[in-house]
């Protein structure tokens, strides 16, 4: 698959690259504001939290250090059940310390309320989560999301760390897949 290929599955660019990066920006100014003199663990969710990771973390002020999860949640094709497997555990104890999870995406809400409670029951001084978006479903429900970049309509969005079969990660934008390209059922990785 080429580059041309790529683009021909997609329906269209939901949010350019210059807004995804200036909210970024504002997110980790509001960010530095309320963890001044303090310092951060940030948490992420892989795969596909990398890209909001990698450019909120060159973004903040703030010292941080950054620590990854891997978590697979259970469902059909492209919904999560709440049945949630751990991949890859966190190298670091965060007992005591002040950790922000960062996620790519927020839809029904089922895996950061199981990783919310998880981390919580491990003794940290505070717990905050940071989305850059967020369905519809996910906005019903009180999961307690204090940072979050954009409500999206309820489609199916890829890019920028975002995947179809692991492919469309590395588009800088966010976009909505055409309806051809989309099916399938399975485990899905976050
Ligand atoms: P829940 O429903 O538990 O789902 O909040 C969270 C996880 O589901 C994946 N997800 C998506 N992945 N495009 C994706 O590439 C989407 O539109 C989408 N919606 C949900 C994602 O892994 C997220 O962590
Ligand atoms: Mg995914």
């Amino acid at each position: 698959m080429d580059e041309a290929d790529m683009r021909a599955d997609l329906e269209k660019v939901l949010i350019p690259e210059e807004e995804l990066q200036a909210k970024i920006r504002e997110l980790a100014a509001e960010i530095d504001r309320d963890y001044e003199g303090r310092e951060l663990l940030l948490v992420g969710v892989l795969k596909g939290a990398v890209m909001v990771m990698a450019d909120l973390a060159r973004a903040l002020h703030t010292p941080i250090s950054m620590d990854w999860m891997a978590v697979s949640s259970y469902g059909s094709g492209t919904k999560s059940s709440g049945v949630v497997r751990i991949l890859k555990d966190l190298d670091a104890d965060i007992m005591g310390r002040d950790v922000l999870i960062v996620e790519d995406i927020v839809d029904s809400g089922l895996t950061l309320s199981w990783l919310r409670s998880n981390l919580e029951s491990r003794g940290p001084a505070s717990l905050e989560v940071c989305t850059l978006l967020r369905k519809p479903d996910a906005a019903k429900i009180e999961v307690g999301v204090r940072y979050i970049g954009f409500d999206i309509p309820n489609e199916f969005v890829i890019g920028y760390g975002l995947d179809y079969s692991e492919r469309y990660r590395n588009l800088p934008f966010v976009g909505t897949l055409a309806p051809h390209v989309y099916g399938g059922s399975g485990e899905q990785e976050a």
